[in-house]
């Protein structure tokens, strides 16, 4: 059978890599992909991005199965109307999306299911929000409520700060109507884990656990982006603190959004920090899979992830069994410069592994992002987005694990690319300490 892939980073490069390797799937069509999927054998790209035209292509290719990856189509209904013309898709409808799209919704939505998050008053006007900063102080978390690609977010040291975040929303309205109502929030700290699961609307399978590293520079440190890097599994989830996820977080999720009539089905990303007073709060939902967490979570996954598809397109998730490579999978991200405000596109990339090599190893593999051809003749793979590259790499730890990626990371080069050297520092520290 055929399917569709709709996306173009990492993450949708990882999904489809994974997909064609079921000796069931003939093709996976990307759309748009990038120029790493244009160079998967299996994979093909299609340059297609509105609804309208999604469809007609699923309808005429006879599409087994459509995959979302990122949150833009969610938001714009593209579940919904796939359902409406008789399409299968993995995804959650607009509605469930809310959980990802308003933060207002989400936080809401936590406070009527009793799930433990930030404590936290919403605002559109900056008088009042000027003086909930005063009365509460610092350090504070200031948030747009709507989409804003990572950009949404300040964590404010200082009162100062946390006033000019305020006015960059509400009275400059640097992010629009994403940013026309905010929320400011509790500072939380601790260890910060994505808990990612598949849902059908009434079971959950949990995929493998896994750790971002959200902050531009090494020890997390400037501004906030997508993601630099991130490896699977991680050591701060034993398998208690895993069954207080499932039992605190996840199941009340898929139980609250079954009451209120939006069964909640596809990928579910809880962005959650383990509390220094060893609790677990949910610090956001997304809904579809994280990026760059995808792609070392795909890297080790041994299952048939059109399987585990099928079962959740099925309602029958409580059937399906995942089974993992028991070794650590890192991921480096390479980005461009000038990511995350403003990333120059354009430069060329050097010392990618050839297409055949790609093919034979198993152990390592260079996930695309914003990519395409270009330069000399066209033929050359360029930069063409904030992040570039995912350099993925397994090992029997996290300290091999990250050693593999770097190696290659060391080979591969493009101007002004931007690279944290320490992903997966909390990880090896912590194996270090516990002699695993
Ligand atoms: P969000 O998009 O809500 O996940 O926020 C982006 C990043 O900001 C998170 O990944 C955290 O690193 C940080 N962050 C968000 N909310 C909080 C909070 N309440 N306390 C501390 N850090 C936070
Ligand atoms: N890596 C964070 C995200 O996908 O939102």
């Amino acid at each position: 059978m055929n399917l569709l892939v709709i996306g173009g980073g990492g993450r949708e490069h990882a999904l489809a890599w994974k997909l064609i390797q079921s000796p069931r799937i003939l093709k996976v069509f990307v759309a748009p992909g990038n120029a790493g999927t244009a160079q998967e054998r299996g994979l093909e790209n299609i340059p297609l991005t509105t609804i309208p035209d999604l469809i007609e292509f699923a309808l005429k290719e006879h599409i087994a199965f459509t995959i979302v990856g990122p949150e833009a189509p969610l938001a714009e209904g593209i579940v919904d109307a796939f359902r409406a013309a008789d399409l299968a898709i993995f995804g959650p409808t607009q509605q469930a999306a809310q959980l990802e799209i308003s933060k207002t919704f989400a936080k809401e939505f936590m406070q009527r299911h009793r799930i433990p998050t930030a404590e936290y008053a919403s605002f559109s006007d900056p008088e009042l929000a000027h003086q909930y900063v005063n009365d509460n102080g610092a350090p504070i978390v200031i948030k747009a409520n709507g989409l804003a690609a990572g950009k949404g977010v300040v964590v404010a040291p200082s009162v100062d700060i946390a006033h000019a975040a305020i006015d960059t929303l509400l009275v400059d309205k640097h992010l629009g109507g994403a940013g026309s109502e905010i929320i400011i929030e509790e500072f939380l700290e601790g260890i910060e884990i994505s808990f990612i699961v598949m849902a059908d609307g009434k079971n959950v399978l949990p995929l493998a656990t896994s750790q971002d590293h959200k902050r531009l520079y090494n020890d997390d440190s400037g501004p906030n982006t997508g993601g630099m890097g991130a490896y699977s599994p991680t050591p701060f989830i034993s398998p208690e603190i895993h069954a207080k996820i499932m039992r605190e977080v996840i199941n009340p999720v898929i139980h609250g959004m079954q009451q209120e009539d939006l069964n909640y089905t596809g990928f579910l990303y809880a962005g959650l920090m383990l509390t220094t007073d060893n609790q677990v709060k949910v610090l956001e939902f997304n809904c579809r899979m994280g990026d760059p967490e995808t792609q070392p979570i795909m890297l080790r996954l041994k299952s048939d992830l059109s399987m585990l598809i099928e079962h959740a397109l099925n309602g029958t998730l409580d059937k399906a069994e995942t089974e993992w490579d028991r070794r650590t999978a890192l991921g480096v991200v390479m980005a461009a410069y000038g990511y995350p405000e403003q990333p120059r596109t354009g430069d060329v990339i050097h010392g990618l592994p050839n297409r055949l090599v790609q093919q034979q190893t198993e152990n390592i593999h260079v996930f695309h992002s914003g990519t395409a051809f270009g330069g000399k003749d066209g033929k050359e793979i360029i930069t063409a987005g904030g992040r570039v590259l995912c350099v993925t790499a397994l090992g029997d730890n996290t300290k091999l694990a990250q050693q593999h990626a770097y190696q290659l990371v060391n080979k591969i080069s493009f101007n002004g690319s931007q690279i944290r050297d320490d992903i997966g520092y909390q990880g090896v520290r912590h194996q270090q300490k516990h002699k695993q």
